[in-house]
């Protein structure tokens, strides 16, 4: 911790940028560190696979990990300090016993729903490491929109002196959305897994010929069901803040997840559609 500090205390105020990661890193968590590099004069990436975020039963003990790669990685794209605490660093005790942010409402449903409690494991590791690097800006994908969504409401609830921003998903070229897990499906679950995204295309088009939320899900949920082996989780239409009912042609996000084979796979879009720059 003494040399984490050491590495950052010459940093000069708001100079800070935070890519969180559980490592595995990819061309999603690359993007992260560029957009963090074109505006921090210090770039920190921390690596630390989280158990607080997985339930019983997760994969945790299967989570990809591959430090050197990702050391080589930070490396070759400028990442200026790799904060990769040990388990003691970050948890000093037990971990049924020990003072934790709860996400609150926004937390229990969506992938709160079915990971009860992962939100709030997310939110303490997170409020751990901005109490530990003291960044001024922290850099978070919109995949994990509803992560976002609670970093944000963390920091305004609770106060945080940290800019939130968020990057774009990065997709395969067949709309898979880059991600850690992919690495986990065999090539023939690879190969349906871009079935989510083309559910969420077909909810956002059912939405562009005018149909309710309700219906637009209901086609997503159709998609899903036509592709073996890939078992629906949720799909739904939501407010892209709330993440409750969307206002009737207002602003939404198409949120899904699936279960292939043992790996569970998330993705959104946002609607209408965004004009390329947005998030
Ligand atoms: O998105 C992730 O990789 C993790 O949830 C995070 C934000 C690093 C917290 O462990």
């Amino acid at each position: 911790m003494g040399e984490l500090r050491g590495a950052l205390e010459a940093a000069p105020q708001g100079a800070i940028g935070l890519v969180p990661t559980m490592g595995a890193l990819h061309e999603g968590h690359l993007a992260l560190v560029a957009a963090a590099r074109a505006n921090s004069r210090v770039v920190v990436l921390s690596i630390f696979v989280n158990p607080l975020q997985f339930g019983p039963g997760e994969d945790y003990d299967g989570y990809p990990r591959a430090e050197h790669r990702d050391l080589e990685l930070a490396n070759q794209t400028g990442v200026d300090v790799v904060f990769h605490p040990g388990m003691s660093e970050i948890y000093h005790s037990d971990l049924s016993d020990m003072v934790t942010v709860s996400a609150g409402p926004l937390g229990t449903v969506l992938e709160g729903a079915s990971r009860p409690g992962h939100f709030d494991g997310v939110l303490t590791v997170v409020a751990k490491l901005f109490n530990l690097v003291r960044p001024d800006g922290a850099w978070f994908g919109q995949k994990d929109a509803q992560q976002l969504a609670l970093v944000k409401r963390m920091v305004t609830d609770l106060r945080f002196p940290v800019d939130i921003h968020a990057c774009p998903t990065v997709r395969a070229p067949d709309g898979l959305a880059i991600s850690s897990r992919n690495a986990l499906l065999s090539s023939e679950q690879r190969g349906r897994a871009a079935v989510l995204h083309r559910a969420l295309l077909a909810g956002c088009a059912a939405l562009d010929r005018g149909s309710e939320a309700g219906e637009a899900g209901d086609v997503m949920a159709g998609i899903v069901a036509s592709e073996p082996g890939v078992e629906l989780d949720y799909a739904r239409v939501v407010d892209p803040v709330t993440f409750g009912a969307p206002q009737h042609g207002g602003p939404a996000l198409l949120v899904g997840a699936v279960r292939i084979g043992a790996t569970r796979l998330i993705d959104n879009l946002q609607w209408p559609a965004l004009e390329p720059g947005d998030v």
